[in-house]
């Protein structure tokens, strides 16, 4: 069964970017298979990657919505969104990417993403480990994708708001029937010390803290990709570390 890591977090936090590395990190290791999972609507996996997103499923639901005629003879609607998914997936160095991007059409999308959820689901146990990213706020989460994890990542950066919100992601997971098997507290471009009884109050276990990265912020600012990122930075050895002691697999 598929290791499934998914990232949440208020906005800005650093979700995509960490998604991205870790994306990077089991790709490299080369501990197993990985699919990326770009689940928010405003996509940027790809691009922190290196990847340009070809279609997105956004677009294919768009397309089915307004070419129902063109589902080909003796298949069902539910196969051909499976058959679109499996194509929309994009091979690259270490890793697959599946860009969920959004519909634009008008319409209810409530019967297309039951389908969509349990097609990427089988999808995902096609391999041994899944990130996904996720938009911000949890209201959202695993529409369209999956509601399990066995591991939630939130991140929050070093401020009270931003811990508040993670408190509050903890407390939606309960709420929203969201089967984790462990959440955790990822503190992200933090340039000094955190308060310890904000990080206690948001009921979360603090995974580990990522400092902040002069390089990533200089590759972003250029909207470069994150390969440029040396395996050797403290970065990616403070966020392997984490991993290694966090991920049970
Ligand atoms: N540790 C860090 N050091 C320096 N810059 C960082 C760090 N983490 C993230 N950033 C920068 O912060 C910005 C926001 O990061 P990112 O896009 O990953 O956040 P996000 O939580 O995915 O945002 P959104 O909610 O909009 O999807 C980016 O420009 C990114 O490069
Ligand atoms: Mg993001």
């Amino acid at each position: 069964m598929a290791y499934v890591i998914a990232l949440a977090g208020k906005g800005g936090t650093g979700k995509t970017t960490i998604a991205g590395l870790i994306v990077r990190l089991l790709g490299e290791s080369k501990r197993g298979s990985v699919l990326a999972v770009d689940a928010d609507p405003n996509s940027n996996l790809g691009e922190v990657l290196g990847v340009t997103p070809q279609e997105t499923i956004g677009e294919i639901l768009d397309f089915i919505g307004a070419h129902p005629d063109k589902i080909p003879a003796g298949m069902t609607k539910d196969r051909f969104i499976e058959y679109k998914v499996q194509t929309a997936v994009q091979e690259a160095k270490g890793f697959d990417l599946l860009t969920m991007g959004k519909p634009e059409g008008p319409g209810c999308y409530c019967y297309v993403n039951n389908v969509l959820r349990s097609v990427v689901e089988r999808l995902m146990q096609e391999y041994d480990y899944v990130v996904i990213d996720n938009e911000a706020g949890l209201e959202h989460l695993s529409r369209r994708t999956t509601r399990r994890a066995d591991c939630l990542l939130v991140v929050a950066q070093p401020s009270a708001v931003s811990l508040k919100a993670a408190q509050r992601i903890k407390q939606l997971v309960g709420q929203l029937q969201i089967e984790t098997r462990q959440s955790v507290l990822l503190i992200n471009a933090s340039r000094g010390r955190v308060d310890p009884a904000q990080v206690r109050e948001t009921g979360l276990l603090l995974a580990g803290k990522l400092a902040f990265d002069q390089t990533l912020a200089r590759l972003s600012a250029r909207g470069s990709s994150l390969t440029g990122l040396s395996r050797r930075s403290k970065m990616m050895a403070t966020l392997e570390k984490i991993l290694k002691k966090t991920i049970d697999h």
